[in-house]
């Protein structure tokens, strides 16, 4: 019988005294400061992109975790200029409704308000309100003629849950309404003259062909720098998965006008993603795809060859991850970022730094390795915004927090992915734990002040904008003892 050989012909073992390559994270290093020609903060610029197509005024991405991205925070941060990634533990049709109210949280004019037939009643319309947290109905007959408003006022309190719209809307004769081509300044110029909220758009026939809120016209005040589509809808991104319905679930959240695909599996360097980063790309040409995570120079290579539109890095370093310890596997996040944005920088595909950022000074240290953009989960699971439960403790508040490989996260991914009866945990090897974030209140909050040290870093590198960062920055590697110096010490808590 032939001898089976442990090593293949010309293949060598390694030695000990081979020289292995060396990984560093954000506290091994500080930025050297240097002269800054800027003469203000605000001369500063964070404006980045996330992927090659869109852009953002802040490099901030919330991760796609379910204790961190539904639509309310996806709103709070694409509102001030970053975007959020909801999560994909959720039935198609869950993720898809996510999606659509971050698409409907504000535009210009909204295309496809929501509509009721006269026929349906009181009951049905404070259902409907309740689940997309919609506060206005408009009514149309079948032909798409508008007969009238209903608003959340009109039905709160109404009794008799079973009148028909008719009887409790402000009909079409008694409404403000405009013709599609009215400007934007006009419009606001008519709300404020009548004190309305609502200008629904009514073409030539009666019928309806869009609506205009105080409420959008406000924002748009609000919030300039706001993460926007053509339309002037807020954007939104939707993780997918690489087996299962993940090629129906792409599709329907395309169909939804998602503006970004975020293919997540915690090891994207493998055929199983390739091909899946593949047919996603095939599937969906115009569609921006991100693809990850990888943390070598050759898995940024591979996910680029097939298509995507920007790598996400980051295998291990995150707060929740567990990967490091069960697999023995992962690359320090600095370096990672480093060596994965060199290959992408050659391609002009943005990076992704996911992971490990606790804080501004990691965040700007991420920028300055090389991201465009930095994904968080930790910093975010914390705010008011995220879907993750509020759990109070000896007086305390926290808001609950879970690694997506952690044992239950695991377990409810697996059977989206392809049920089964009776499920065998202990068969589930988790690479996440499960835990809670202190609560940090509301997350514009929280990236404020984000963005006020990213721009005091870049500042200190001497760069007006992320992509001088890339240039000018210089990294020093520290000690121990160097990294406790830049903690506070040697004082007591106030
Ligand atoms: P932070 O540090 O911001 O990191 O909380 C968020 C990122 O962590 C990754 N992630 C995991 N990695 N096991 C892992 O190895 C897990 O259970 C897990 N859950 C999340 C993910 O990349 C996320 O964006």
């Amino acid at each position: 019988m032939e001898k089976v050989r442990d090593m293949a012909p010309g293949q060598e073992r390694m030695t000990s005294d081979q020289e292995f390559p060396l990984g560093l994270t954000f506290d091994d290093v500080l930025l050297v400061p240097r002269r800054s020609g800027a003469t203000s903060r605000r001369q500063i610029d964070t404006a980045s992109r996330l992927t090659r197509q869109i852009e953002m005024a802040i490099p901030i991405v919330s991760a796609n975790m379910d204790a961190v991205t539904e639509s309310e925070i996806a709103i709070a941060v694409a509102r001030v200029g970053g975007i959020g990634i909801i999560h994909r533990f959720l039935s198609i049709e869950r993720q898809v409704a996510e999606v659509r109210r971050v698409k409907r949280a504000e535009s210009v004019v909204l295309a496809r308000p929501y509509t009721f037939g006269p026929e349906r009643t009181v009951r049905e319309a404070l259902e409907f309100m309740e689940e997309h947290g919609s506060a206005g109905l408009l009514i149309v007959d079948a032909g798409g003629e508008l007969l009238g408003l209903v608003t959340a006022r009109d039905v709160v309190f109404e009794d008799d849950l079973d009148r028909p719209l008719t009887a409790v809307m402000t009909p079409r004769e008694r409404l403000v309404t405009a013709s599609p081509g009215i400007t934007q300044e006009e419009a606001r110029q008519v709300l404020h003259r009548h004190r309305v909220e609502k200008l629904p758009l009514v073409n030539g026939e009666g019928r309806l062909a869009g609506l205009i809120t105080s409420r959008d016209i406000l924002n748009r005040m609000k919030y300039p720098n706001a993460t926007k589509d053509g339309e002037g809808r807020l954007r939104v991104g939707a993780a997918v998965g690489i087996r299962g319905d993940y090629l129906e679930r792409a599709a329907a959240l395309v169909e939804e006008d998602v503006d970004v695909l975020v293919l997540d599996v915690a090891h994207g360097h493998t055929e199983a993603a390739l091909q899946a980063l593949e047919r996603l790309r095939e599937a969906h040409p115009h569609t921006s795809l991100v693809a990850g995570n990888v943390a070598t120079a050759e898995g940024t290579r591979d996910l680029i060859e097939r298509g995507a539109d920007a790598v996400k890095v980051g295998v291990g370093p995150g707060s929740t991850c567990t990967t490091r310890i069960v697999t023995g596997a992962g690359v320090p996040q600095l370096t990672a970022i480093i060596e994965c944005a060199r290959v992408a920088a050659d391609r002009d595909v943005p990076i992704i730094a996911d992971g490990g950022i606790r804080n501004s000074g990691d965040l700007t240290k991420a920028l300055a390795a090389g991201a465009s953009s930095t994904m968080l989960g930790n910093l975010l699971a914390g705010t008011e915004e995220s879907p993750g439960a509020l759990i109070i403790r000896n007086g305390r508040q926290y808001k609950a927090f879970r690694g997506m490989a952690s044992l239950w996260a695991s377990a409810r991914r697996q059977a989206l992915d392809a049920p089964v009866e009776d499920e065998d945990l202990s068969q589930i090897v988790a690479e996440g734990v499960e835990a809670t974030v202190p609560y940090r209140g509301k997350a514009v909050d929280v990236l404020v002040q984000l963005i006020g040290g990213l721009r005091s870093g870049m500042s200190y590198c001497g760069a007006r904008t992320i992509r001088d960062m890339w240039t000018q920055a210089q990294f020093m590697r520290v000690t121990p003892a160097g990294m406790k110096e830049s903690m506070p010490r040697d004082v007591e808590p106030a």
